[in-house]
């Protein structure tokens, strides 16, 4: 490796001094022979030049860049710690917002809309249980009813139905929920959508209750 003119170890005799010759008349001081110091303890101010350069201010709060980009082995344990730490309370707290709702008292029913007012292959869009919950209620055939939350499972959006293909469409992300089971079957969502309860009777059909699912 070459060496600077700066570098005291340029002005050694490598036939005379050499390592373990260190304080015998005529070799160089044992400092001479100090190991190079790790690249990541040397600093190197920003602007390159020489330390007695440095304007005042730098001197006085010195900017170590590369032991500012030297990550030690405690700093990375540090943040996987944190990483790992907030991830499982996010977990926690979905798991007792679950546990809440199934906790809660079970939904009051709501009458959608009567037998006869949607046609085979039809939609009709209603709200429940609160008024700001949009939901779906798809006629699949003579006597087959279906009702789904219109909330997209991936990032909210709302979806569409589209009884010609089988599906509830997502234009947000190209995501479709199969028509009868509301299961995510393409694009980015990987839950199916809430199922809303349904009772026929009388002609008339009543939503009654809201299945979470995750499968
Ligand atoms: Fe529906 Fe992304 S919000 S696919």
């Amino acid at each position: 490796m070459a060496t600077s003119s700066n570098d005291p170890r340029a002005k050694i005799d490598v036939r005379v001094d050499t390592p373990g010759r260190e304080g015998l008349a005529g070799t160089a001081p044992a400092s001479v022979y100090a190991p190079p110091p790790e690249r990541d303890q040397i600093t190197i101010p920003p602007d390159f030049t020489a330390p007695e350069a440095q304007p005042l201010w730098r001197q006085d709060f010195p900017i170590d860049w590369p032991q500012d980009q030297y990550v030690e082995r405690r700093d990375f344990m540090k943040f996987m710690v944190l990483t790992s730490g907030a991830f499982a309370v996010g977990q926690l707290w979905i798991a007792l917002q679950s546990w809440w709702r199934h906790r809660r008292d079970p939904l009051p029913g709501r009458r959608i809309a009567a037998v006869d007012d949607i046609g085979v292959g039809q939609s009709l869009m209603f709200n429940y249980p609160g008024e700001e919950d949009a939901c779906l209620l798809v006629r699949l055939s003579a006597a087959e009813f279906v009702a789904f939350s219109q909330k997209c499972t991936h990032l909210s959006c709302a979806v569409i139905p589209r009884p010609d293909q089988g599906v509830f469409y997502c234009p947000c992300h190209e995501g479709r929920f199969d028509l009868r089971s509301g299961a995510a079957i393409a694009g980015p969502p990987r839950r199916p959508l809430p199922r809303v309860v349904l009772d026929v009777r009388g002609g008339e059909i009543f939503a009654t209750g809201v299945e979470e699912r995750t499968v």
